[in-house]
């Protein structure tokens, strides 16, 4: 057992504690399991400890309280700018994770005109034909369900937030060039060096700018329904709009920041519906009395599936740990923390500990019913973060994974592959999985029944 830091003399605050492990031990073990990790520095050391992961000291903060504490940052000591530099600077700058204080606030206070419910209403509509002509193509026999949610959410990145429908080859080049980013912001080697995702990630950087660049004075001068233009449009109550660069970097970073999450929310909902046939027919039998296409507002109308959605983000957060950096010596729930140190809360840890939640590890929707008890804490649930950064597209992403789902409900029925295995890696939170898949019966009887007989060999 080492510790991190002394408090000075006299200072109530107790110091962190963690274990001897070495650097690149420590990287692996929380990237490999978050989950596992977790336990076992709580086992050890309670709800805060530290490791020291490429250099840099980390403080483990676990437990709601301590994700409210950090999140909120009531003595302004936290900071997300010098973390998410770090982590994927090179691609997303001046993304609106990475600034903090006062700039952040006014940047906030802009791009929230672009999220009331007023044009959530819009959103909808566009995005009802993207995602129904995609389920419509949705193929038959195993499927690899993750990459279906992924060319399903960019299809609607490119539709519903670029407001655009490109030529395919085009639409192709734009995706390739969004996915080379995201993959190079997780990428190992983090140096452009030809050939690594690191150097296409930067190339990928360049295209979308261009793209968006040459299609800003367009957007100025006939805005559309789609968040592109609501940036462009978007001012606070003080008359302050974005520059080009603002609105061209914060779309950037919002095609990153709704792009995987959404796929990774999708995916697990699907994998648990596929494990669990009976919560597929009731979110199906609800699917197919509520209309065909949704408006924002009748979202209110899917109870069943929204609490499936809510128990696969609780599963797994798309999101699993929420960073930030020390700008000061300060503390996290009554644990002195020195200036410069990292300090995470681990989301999906904290999704699956045992005195918070029953039975944490078991899929239960039933779980988010308003007859059942669930933790009081409001940050025991915290798929979005919280605090000042918390996710401003939370509105948009349960409205596109509610009703993505409710038109795959409508018109497929899947089980998993026999003796499939969910892929998992671990902190960044991937995982896929092959349904079989087909075409739904028109009597909802005879869906169930195949639904039921699916693990059968
Ligand atoms: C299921 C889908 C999503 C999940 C689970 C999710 C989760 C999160 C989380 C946990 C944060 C806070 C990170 C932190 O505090 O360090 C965040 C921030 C953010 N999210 Fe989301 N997100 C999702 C979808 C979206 C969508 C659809 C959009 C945009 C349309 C979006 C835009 C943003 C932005 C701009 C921020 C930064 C907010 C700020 O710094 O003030 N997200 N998201």
């Amino acid at each position: 057992m080492r510790m991190l830091a002394a408090p000075p003399p006299g200072d109530e605050r107790r110091p962190v504690y963690g274990p001897r492990w070495n650097s690149l031990t420590a990287a692996l073990k929380l990237s490999r399991d978050p989950r596992r990790t977790a336990r076992e520095l709580r086992g050890e050391f309670g709800n805060v400890s530290f490791i020291s992961v490429l250099g840099r000291k980390v403080v483990v903060a676990l437990g709601p309280e301590a994700a409210e504490e950090l999140t909120r940052n009531r003595d302004r000591t936290f900071a997300t700018g010098p973390v998410y530099e770090f982590a994927f600077g090179s691609f997303f700058r001046r993304g609106m994770i990475l600034l903090d204080a006062e700039e952040h606030r006014s940047h906030r206070r802009i791009m929230q005109h672009a999220f009331t419910t007023a044009r959530l209403a819009t959103y909808t509509e566009q995005l009802q034909p993207v995602i129904e002509d995609a389920i419509e193509a949705f193929p038959e026999g195993p499927v690899d369900m993750r990459a279906q949610f992924k060319a399903l959410t960019l299809d609607v990145a490119l539709k519903v937030f670029v407001g655009v429908t490109l030529p395919r080859a085009e639409a192709d080049e734009i995706n390739a060039a969004c996915v080379d980013m995201i993959e190079a912001a997780g990428a190992v080697v983090r140096a452009p060096i030809p050939g690594t995702k690191w150097q296409r990630g930067l190339r990928g950087r360049r295209r979308v700018e261009r793209f968006f660049r040459e299609l800003l004075p367009v957007k100025r001068a006939e805005p559309g329904p789609d968040l592109f233009s609501a940036l462009c449009a978007a001012q606070d109550e003080h008359g302050a709009v974005f520059t080009d660069d603002d609105v061209i970097n914060h779309m950037i970073f919002i095609l990153f920041a709704s792009h995987d999450t959404a796929t990774v929310a999708l995916t697990e909902a699907a994998y648990q519906l596929a494990e669990s046939p009976e919560w597929q027919e009731k979110s199906r039998d609800e699917a197919l009395e509520a209309p065909a296409d949704l408006t924002y507002a009748g979202l209110a109308d899917l109870p069943v599936l929204d609490m499936v959605t809510r128990e696969a983000l609780r599963m797994r957060p798309p999101v699993p740990v929420i960073p930030r950096a020390a700008t000061a010596d300060t503390h996290i729930v009554g644990h002195f923390v020195p200036k410069g140190a990292f300090v995470i809360t681990l989301t999906e840890a904290n999704h699956h500990l045992p005195d918070v939640w029953d039975d944490p590890d078991t899929f239960d929707p039933g779980r988010f019913s308003s007859e059942r008890h669930r933790p009081e804490h409001r940050m025991a649930w915290m798929p979005y973060g919280g605090g000042v950064h918390h996710c401003i597209g939370m509105h948009f992403a349960r409205m596109e994974v509610l009703t993505t789902l409710h038109h795959l409900l409508r018109t497929v029925e899947w089980c998993a592959e026999p003796g499939h295995t969910m892929h998992n890696r671990g902190l960044t939170a991937h995982a896929a999985f092959t349904a079989t898949v087909r075409r739904r019966a028109e009597h909802p009887c005879v869906d169930a029944a195949w639904v039921s007989t699916c693990d059968e060999p």
